[in-house]
């Protein structure tokens, strides 16, 4: 049995900030602000230490720097936290989000088991429902750390990490704590998103993926079906099962259906469709030995289908939404799908396999064919789909691809609302003309000039009736170098957020 991660809890209080005796009070501070009053007179307290950090330069509150002061006694919490927010006319959402994460990561580098966050300066336009929000979600994000199966104890870390935030006001205490309920919801499913990616496929492989939605299915009351190999052979799904032969974890296909209590927005229910290759070794199309073991992440669109779904559930988004997920290992052996193959998908369609390495499209295919059975007019698929697609937009953005200008746009929406970036690429007739097969219907690699962009419009050519997106998250499996700053390395959980922020819109 791993061990439990850290257990973070958020809640609120309406506090004297000198009072709190907590490991470490955490306050933002701008660099070029006149100090609030609370940091005046916190500053007095302190006999003057944070005005004399400004002044010697120790820090300058610059976006991103923080730096821990030792109170000795003169306020009850045992340290101070400054976190820069960096210049005032820079402030934004995601600015203070970040700020937020640092501080949860800094605290729980030096083992703080509480932390008080003082809400002296805000998010930029929010009130404090979406300050609550933000805050818990950031929190949950920083203090995040996967060490489940470290079983020596010499990082002597807490089990528990208890947040407050402080805000001398009842009423907007009122409203953080509605949006900190929100918040928590959300942190956690990504945080056990990310947890998912992390685990590697010795663990996590597609059955134990099965088994891990049939349970937080049962516990949020969401209708769980798992295909196993047999059925998957009945259904001719030859898309997923061809990928998952060579390995002896045999594939999966996972639907799950949320219908909420009483009246949803929607009649026919969005899909959600993941890639869930548990591990993508390239099969015999054999990926090169360096970071290999990266591609136990792989299943990153699948998890946050999966834990998306959880949070739907548990906010009660009056809306129907159906998650399918993909879930194979690829792997080369005597039993593998060899280049050269054709193989007859789900939908009828006929592939020619030019490269086992471009094995998402084909088990996802499959998923875009299920989801179109049940009468999904939306369906949006999240992927790992391409390196190209890394290559194109660095490890900043996720690609977004679209049949429909309206579906793009509110994705686009989405994903300001919740600080997972996306940036649209296209899904245009040169593409789709590229992966027409010769003596098959569709060959599932074109040239390596815009794979993310052929990649897409593979994916295209199953959902053609519907309005479709699709999400290629490749470079978002873990932080970019700039996350590492407030975050931990490996997963980070990404399109939790994001399809959320889709699905809470879609009720608005
Ligand atoms: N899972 C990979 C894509 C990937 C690359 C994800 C880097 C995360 C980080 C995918 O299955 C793959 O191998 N794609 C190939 C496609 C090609 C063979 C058409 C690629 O990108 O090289
Ligand atoms: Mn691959
Ligand atoms: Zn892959």
């Amino acid at each position: 049995m791993p061990k439990q991660l850290i257990k973070i809890d958020v809640k609120v209080a309406k506090a004297d900030i000198m009072k709190l005796k907590v490991d470490c009070l955490a306050l933002g501070v701008y660099s070029d602000a006149k100090n609030s009053e609370i940091l005046d007179s916190l500053d007095k307290k302190l006999d003057g230490a944070i005005s004399r950090l400004k002044k010697i330069g120790d820090f300058k509150a610059a976006a991103g720097s923080s730096i821990f002061l030792y109170t000795h006694g003169k306020i009850a919490a045992e340290r101070v936290l400054l976190v820069g927010f960096g210049e005032i006319k820079k402030a934004c959402s995601e600015i203070f989000r970040q700020a937020n994460s640092k501080i949860a990561f800094e605290a729980v580098n030096l083992k703080a088991k509480s932390l008080a966050i003082c809400l002296h300066y805000n998010e930029p336009g929010a009130d404090f429902e979406r300050i609550g929000k933000t805050v818990a979600e950031a929190v949950h994000f920083g203090g995040y750390r996967y060490d489940e199966f470290v079983t020596q104890q010499e990082n002597g870390r807490s089990n528990t990490f208890s947040v407050t935030l402080v805000n001398d006001n009842q009423k907007n205490v009122a409203k953080l704590s509605k949006g900190i309920k929100v918040g928590q919801i959300i942190g956690k499913a990504q945080n056990f998103a990310r947890t998912l990616c992390n685990r590697p496929a010795n663990i996590l492989y597609p059955q134990e993926f099965a088994n891990q939605a049939k349970k937080i299915a049962a516990a949020n009351k969401i209708s769980c079906t798992v295909f196993d190999e047999k059925q998957l052979a009945r259904k001719k799904m030859g898309g997923l099962l061809n990928v998952g032969r060579g390995a002896t974890n045999k594939p999966r296909m996972i639907i799950l259906k949320y219908t909420p209590k009483g009246r949803a927005k929607n009649k026919e229910p969005i899909a959600l469709v993941g890639k869930a290759i548990t591990f993508d070794s390239g099969g015999i199309s054999l990926k090169p030995a360096t970071d290999m073991h990266e591609m136990k992440m792989d299943m990153t669109g699948g998890a946050a289908v999966l834990m998306t779904m959880e949070v739907i559930a548990k906010l009660k988004l009056p809306v129907n939404v159906i998650g399918i997920i993909c879930a194979a290992e690829n792997r080369p052996d005597g039993a593998s799908y060899l280049p050269g193959d054709i193989l007859t998908t789900f939908s009828g369609k006929t592939v020619e396999v030019l490269n086992t390495d471009a094995e998402g499209r084909l088990v996802l295919c499959d998923g875009l064919e299920q989801a179109k059975r049940l009468n999904c007019k939306t369906v949006i698929d999240v992927a790992t789909l391409t390196g190209a697609c890394v290559v194109a937009l660095g490890k900043h953005k996720a690609g977004l691809f679209s049949n429909n200008e309206k579906l793009a746009e509110k994705l686009e929406k989405a994903a300001k609302d919740s600080s997972e970036p996306v940036w649209q690429l296209p899904y245009e007739q040169e593409y789709i003309d590229e992966i027409k097969g010769k003596i098959a219907d569709l060959k599932n690699q074109a040239t390596r000039w815009g794979a993310a962009c052929n990649g897409a419009a593979f994916l295209g050519e199953f959902v053609k009736e519907v309005s479709w997106a699709h999400l290629d998250i490749a470079g978002k499996t873990d932080p970019a170098e700039s996350m590492l700053k407030y975050t931990t390395a490996g997963s980070i959980g990404f399109g939790v957020r994001l399809l959320t922020s889709f699905l809470t819109n879609e009720v608005i």
